[in-house]
């Protein structure tokens, strides 16, 4: 694999402050992209911003919930104002609450709901006009299997993923035919969506449950094999989830 094939890329990601969110950024670090992370609180991607600025990465901390319009707003300014755009956006944050959908409070509901669906819709709100005309672009919406099927005890955020897929499968749709060549390319993952192509990341996400169940995790070298087939594709595409 082409090291640094990211070079002068701006990738945004959500929730980087631990988890996956880091890992995502990390790997995106050696990929030579330079890195917006973002968290609740720019203290809470503090150790992120360390160990990709030890990675080589270019990168800036910044808090915030991305449930919130203002702070959202904010963010998209300070990226183009420092940045100059973004190419990538990782729509990493997200929560959950377990319990039976009847035993949820209206709050507790609103909090898994704003998070894992509010929030990527503000990302897109904001970043997407600023991702158009650069002739690149890729979004990347970290749902869940599921968004696929569901479980006990699992309904709210079930349903917050669920609506997540439509929202990216929407987003493909609406930028596909945008028109200009340039702008075709802008957001994009690896798949066009479509109900066959969807089947290897549903597979995918059945193994994952499957080695969960048998102790397994997926390795760091897995997570960043799957960010790198679905971030740099260099055709034109559509946005994917990924599982
Ligand atoms: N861990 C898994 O096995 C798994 C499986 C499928 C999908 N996912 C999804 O992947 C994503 C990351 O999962 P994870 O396990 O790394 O989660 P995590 O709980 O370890 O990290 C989530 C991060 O998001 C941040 N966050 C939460 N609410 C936020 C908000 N309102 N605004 C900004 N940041 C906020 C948290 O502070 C935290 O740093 C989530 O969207 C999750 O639903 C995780």
């Amino acid at each position: 694999m082409a090291d640094r094939f990211l070079e002068g890329r701006v990738a945004v990601i959500t929730g980087a402050g631990k988890g996956i969110g880091r890992a995502i950024a990390l790997a995106l670090a050696g990929a030579g992209a330079k890195l917006v992370l973002s968290d609740l609180t720019a203290a809470q991607v503090e150790e992120t911003r360390k160990l990709a600025a030890d990675a080589g990465a270019q990168c800036e901390a910044f808090g915030c919930d991305v449930r919130e319009e203002s702070q959202v707003r904010s963010l998209a300014e300070q990226v183009m104002q420092r940045f100059g755009g973004a190419h990538i956006l990782v729509n990493n944050a997200g929560t959950a609450i377990r319990k039976k959908i009847h035993e949820f409070s209206l709050a507790e509901w609103r909090t898994v709901m704003e998070t894992n669906l509010t929030g990527p819709f503000l990302m897109c709100r904001y970043f997407v006009p600023h991702m158009k005309g650069h002739g690149y672009g890729r979004i990347i919406n970290l749902t869940s299997i599921m968004a696929h099927v569901s479980s006990d005890g699992r309904g709210i955020y079930s349903a917050s993923k669920h609506g997540l897929l439509g929202l990216t499968r929407a987003l493909a749709l609406e930028l596909a035919d945008d028109g200009s060549p340039r702008s075709r390319s802008v957001p994009a993952s690896s798949r066009r969506i479509s109900p066959r192509r969807c089947v290897p990341t549903r597979r995918r996400a059945l193994r994952c449950l499957r080695k969960r169940r048998s102790g397994a995790t997926a390795s760091p070298k897995k997570l960043r094999h799957w960010l790198f087939i679905s971030v740099p594709t260099p055709r034109p595409t559509s946005p994917a989830a990924i599982c």
